[in-house]
């Protein structure tokens, strides 16, 4: 039979300026690795426990796997263990993903689809045929320099610039000709214009109003909202009152409050400081999660789509270079472009001389020999590209061996804290830059020191030259 531990404790489920916490006497019980909750003596129970994928309303027996403490998966006997040990009540403290949902959100994130999607402006061609499939509840960031089109294409999704050609689906339904008002999508932009002359919980409240929802639903979506961006208190305040990451929270609370399946964000946190914005980075990547959102994130910083992504799209001139999860683009840049602009590399240019046991040998300019992995077969004389990360490159003892090894002198170096970046002027003309992480003990070469590099044939990433 069952392993079955019962327990009774008060777990506070939602809290708020405006409503006290409820309190709720549950039972907890430990069934085979299952998590019961059940309210003590009531025919209906009146709380939802939400695990990131559904919302279980009790009596409920939540599966293992599906168990979530502060957002990550654990087992049930941590949780339960966090609860009998937390005593009564004081679970409030926010570790345990027991959260009172509106009853109404049990949406998911709804699909997008691009299809050849163009904005012409008078002068110039500002997003140029994309298409674009963006899953249910994914995170999808449109990455690219300044110019490259994202903010268009954001625009575009959102309503508020009519395409040139193509059009776009949001859960199947064609939308491309409709008003940003009948489209129900979230949009943050990095401006968090937010309304000065009204109050915190006014300005969230406002999607609600313009949507004739009734008062008291207002009360519960609103403070639902404030909940979840951790605004609790401040509801009552003026947006002058706020610090910059509560405005940008009070605006992605806004954004959210009507439980839209589409959250578009420009830029959001490019005005804050590093360490509010990696602070924010989590607290908008729980929120995805919690809510199932689909999100589509516009930002030109590389570590935030690197972060918070589940897949990127790199954007350059109006056009998509490659999509793939940040892994396989960091990994396997399609094209220089992306080599270059996720993460550094150093760019060779060169030609096939000749191929060695299915490896290719790559004379570059300066007249280096590179081997380059296996797998690619190219005709000797054939111009390539190749790209080799700095952290791939390291330095080599007088006797260690490697597929490519070149000597060189140090010519500069550049703590950068966690690692220091090296660059060094090698014998055949080329300079290659160096990562290195930066650990106690380790002796760092030093400027003028000549030095021996050494990396494998695996790190060279190989872009043929079309011609
Ligand atoms: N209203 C407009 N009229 C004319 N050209 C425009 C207009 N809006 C954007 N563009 C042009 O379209 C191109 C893409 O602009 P967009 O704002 O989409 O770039 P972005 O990728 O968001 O850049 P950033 O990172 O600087 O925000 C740019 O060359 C821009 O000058
Ligand atoms: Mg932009």
């Amino acid at each position: 039979m069952a392993r079955r531990t019962e327990l009774t404790r008060t777990i506070r489920i939602g809290s708020s300026a405006l409503r006290p916490f409820r309190e709720q006497r549950l039972d907890l019980f430990d069934d085979f690795g299952a998590l019961g909750l059940r309210a003590r003596g009531e025919a209906e129970c009146a709380f939802n426990f939400f695990d990131g994928q559904r919302i279980y309303r009790g009596p409920a027996i939540i599966p293992a796997e599906r168990v979530r403490l502060n957002g990550e998966c654990c087992s049930t006997g941590a949780l339960f263990s966090r609860i009998a040990g937390a005593g009564a009540s004081s679970s409030s403290g926010g570790q345990v993903t027991a959260v009172e949902l509106p009853t109404t959100l049990a949406r998911r994130g709804a699909p997008v689809r691009l299809e050849g999607l163009s904005k012409v402006f008078a002068d110039a061609v500002a997003v140029a045929d994309l298409s674009l499939e963006v899953g249910a509840g994914e995170f999808l960031t449109l990455l690219g320099p300044s110019g490259s089109g994202k903010s268009t294409t954001l625009l575009m999704i959102a309503g508020f610039l009519v395409p040139t050609r193509g059009e776009i689906f949001i859960d199947g339904v064609p939308v491309a000709r409709k008003p940003p008002h009948e489209r129900d999508i979230g949009v943050v932009f990095q401006s968090y214009a937010l309304f000065p002359h009204l109050t915190v919980y006014e300005n969230v409240a406002f999607p609600l109003r313009m949507r004739n929802l009734p008062a008291s639903r207002i009360v519960e979506r609103v403070d639902y909202a404030l909940d979840l961006m951790r605004l609790e208190g401040l509801g009552l305040r003026y947006p002058h009152q706020l610090s910059g990451g509560q405005q940008q929270r009070v605006a992605l609370a806004r954004a959210i409050v009507f439980e839209p399946p589409l959250l578009l964000m420009d830029e959001p946190l490019g005005a804050l400081d590093r360490k509010l914005r990696e602070a924010m980075q989590l607290e908008l990547k729980r929120l995805q999660r919690t809510l199932a959102l689909t999100v589509i994130y516009v930002t030109h910083d590389q570590e935030e789509a690197l972060t918070m992504s589940d897949r990127i799209a790199v954007m350059n001139r109006g056009r998509i270079e490659q999509v793939a999860s940040p892994e396989e683009l960091y990994e396997h840049p399609r094209t220089p472009f992306v080599a270059d602009f996720l993460g550094e590399s150093n760019s060779l240019c060169g030609k096939v001389v000749r191929a060695e046991s299915s490896r290719l040998v790559v004379r570059t300019s300066a007249g280096m020999e590179v081997v380059t992995g296996e797998g690619v077969e190219l005709a000797a004389g054939r111009e390539v590209r190749l790209a080799i990360r700095p952290e791939q490159v390291g330095f080599l003892g007088s006797e260690e061996r490697s597929d490519n090894v070149a000597e060189g002198v140090v010519e500069e170096v550049v703590y950068l804290g966690e690692a220091v970046r090296y660059l060094v002027r090698l014998t055949p003309g080329e300079l290659l830059c160096v990562k290195r992480q930066n650990q106690r003990g380790s002796v760092n070469p030093q400027v003028g020191q000549p030095v021996r590099l050494g990396w494998s044939a695996d790190a060279v990433i190989l872009h043929t030259v079309e011609r």
